[in-house]
């Protein structure tokens, strides 16, 4: 197994992903960075992430062949581990982790050279927001009631993430794509995204094997979508 092979816990750090940042290149691919807390998490588009105690907090370095895929098969894999746990997430495009149609994770793929640090952000034993977050955030706790034991969702993290990783270094894109429909809740639905500046909306037909998003616009015109953000309407 790649993903573990070498692991740095740390009981608080600003963020792991910064810290994946600086490993880049002298140490192995595979290698985890995961702490208890967060102090200055960071999410997509330099966001501030609420990381305390009670969530995973991890990065992995990897060195793909492409990035494309890197957040379906983070995406997959996280919601392959919480099936385990007899939770049933789903995936919004493009790396919202989703219960109860509310986000309780996101992934960021933060690219340095040839190589990625993927950080993994979820909210598992997390009991409550702050207010800026009441509205947009929730956990696995608050949805379920659930109390999950941290160290065994990790294991059951990087087993799958491996799994994930192999499919997309061994250029079984299908099969990963494949498991992404099964997970995704906007097959088929209503969004808005953002496209060059302009927002459209229409309906998701499918994603590409390089990972846009493929949606159908009112006026029956097919849009391909990189990257963005995609809001369900
Ligand atoms: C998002 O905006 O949805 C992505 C959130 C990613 C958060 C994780 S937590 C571990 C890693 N370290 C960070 O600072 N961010 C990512």
């Amino acid at each position: 197994m790649i993903i573990g092979s070498k692991i740095y816990y740390f009981d608080s750090i600003e963020s792991t992903n910064a810290y994946a940042k600086t490993l880049i290149g002298k140490t192995p691919e595979g290698t985890v960075i995961i702490a208890d807390e967060q102090t200055a998490g960071k999410g997509r588009s330099d966001r501030e992430w609420y990381s305390p105690a009670g969530g995973l907090w991890m990065s992995v370095i990897v060195k793909p062949s492409s990035f494309n895929l890197l957040a379906i098969a983070a995406g997959v894999a996280i919601c392959e581990a919480l099936h385990i746990h007899g939770i049933l997430p789903g995936l919004k495009w493009p790396n919202d982790i989703m219960l109860n149609r509310k986000k309780i994770g996101g992934i960021l793929i933060d690219i340095v050279d040839d190589h990625a640090a993927i950080g993994i952000g979820l909210n598992l034993n997390i009991r409550a927001f702050p207010d800026w977050l009441v509205n947009k955030a929730s956990s696995v706790f608050i949805e379920t009631k659930k109390l999950l034991d941290l160290k065994t969702v990790q294991e059951i993290v990087f087993k799958e993430l491996d799994g994930c990783y192999m499919m997309l270094k061994n250029r079984r894109e299908p099969d990963l794509l494949t498991k992404w429909r099964h997970y995704t809740i906007i097959l088929g639905q209503q969004v808005a995204v953002e496209l060059g500046g302009v927002r459209i909306r229409g309906r998701v037909i499918d994603i590409n094997n390089d990972g846009a998003l493929v949606i159908m616009t009112s006026d029956q015109k097919i849009e391909r979508v990189i990257s963005g953000e995609c809001e369900m309407l």
